[in-house]
């Protein structure tokens, strides 16, 4: 029989036709509309593959009803690298597998990165709502002066693939770039992207920029929090590209008001799609809605290697990208 394949979110066209190819594919196919998780929950149940997004949350609850419905869910395929909206645990007690998107968007989240680290650093955004304003008389030699990128010193807090890339960004920059990580890299790839580790106080202490690229776990959760914005430096710069509870935001906003640190630029939010409203409202705060993997290109990859996770459990093969292989045995 064929399979029932649901997919939560529009997405980009070339990811549907393998599945149609598999089996029936339920799409929600409304541009921009989420379903609220009662919603989700209703529509989960029955399938035997589900392709879902980052804004989706696929806790325990909806797994079991998935599960339960003639234990047909067999795989969750995840739009995204980062998989905390999934409680894979669960899933793994379920023997259901669980896929993500790694690898095809670190380049992209990278740019974006480095693209608010000088938005920030610069004052970009801030000197355009000026002009834009009507504002601008005259060049002048203290209009917008910002803080000096090059030669500058990054703090990178995560060296996964992201991170590596950022590094790689920022020796085109002549920076110098710290990093600090669960487990510290080989000296090959430590001397391959112009890293130095040390330990996270110091990457705090020394960054003019920090840059954070580590996934989001139980662990990570505040990692940068009053205590850690208290050791950088004040002229320092905050960039987080990766998850928003990395980051105590209301500490944030304090550390930004008091002066203990000079900028951020965040892609990402604690309470997505809410804000802090106090960072709507500050000039040195860059914040764009969570676009680091946003180019059609990489959209697109992401979106046919969920696919690819699915089409490969059907025909009998290991999913490329299972983050739960002891589902398969
Ligand atoms: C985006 O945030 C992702 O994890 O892919
Ligand atoms: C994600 O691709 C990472 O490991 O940084």
């Amino acid at each position: 029989t064929r399979p029932r394949i649901l997919v939560t979110q529009k997405v980009p066209a070339p990811a549907y036709a393998p599945l149609e190819e598999i089996g029936t594919v339920d799409a929600h196919m409304e541009e921009g509309s989420i379903w609220p998780y009662e919603e989700l929950l209703g529509h989960g149940p029955g399938h035997d593959y589900i392709f879902c997004l980052l804004t989706d949350t696929i806790d325990e609850r909806f797994l079991q009803a998935c599960a339960a419905s003639n234990q047909r869910l067999k795989l969750i395929a995840n739009m995204a690298v980062g998989y905390n909206n999934i409680d894979v645990a669960a899933a793994t007690r379920l023997g259901i597998a669980v896929t993500n998107t790694p690898g095809v968007l670190s380049d992209t989240t990278a740019d974006l990165a480095f693209g608010l680290l000088l938005a920030t650093a610069r004052r970009i955004p801030e000197a355009e709502r000026y002009l834009r304003a009507g504002k601008y008389e005259g060049w002048g030699p203290l209009l917008f002066c910002g803080a000096e990128v090059h030669h500058a010193t990054l703090g990178l807090i995560g060296a996964g693939r992201i991170g590596q890339i950022m590094a790689r960004r920022a020796s085109g920059f002549d920076m110098r770039v710290l990093y600090y990580n669960r487990s510290r890299l080989a000296p090959e790839l430590e001397a391959a992207y112009n890293l130095t580790y040390a330990e996270l106080d110091e990457v705090l202490k020394q960054a003019d920029f920090l840059s954070i690229h580590a996934p989001y776990t139980p662990q990570t959760h505040h990692l940068i929090g009053e205590r850690e914005l208290t050791l950088m430096k004040p002229t320092a710069i905050l960039l987080n590209t990766a998850r928003g509870p990395l980051v105590d935001e209301k500490a944030l906003v304090k550390a930004l008001q008091n002066g203990s640190i000079a900028g951020a630029g965040l892609d990402v939010f604690e309470r997505e799609p809410a804000v802090e409203p106090e960072l709507l409202t500050m000039e040195q705060v860059v914040i764009v809605p969570h676009i680091g993997s946003a180019s059609l290109q990489t959209r697109t990859l992401m979106a046919t290697m969920a696919s690819s996770n699915i089409v490969a459990h059907y025909r009998g093969q290991r999913p490329p990208n299972i983050l739960n292989p002891e589902v398969l045995v």
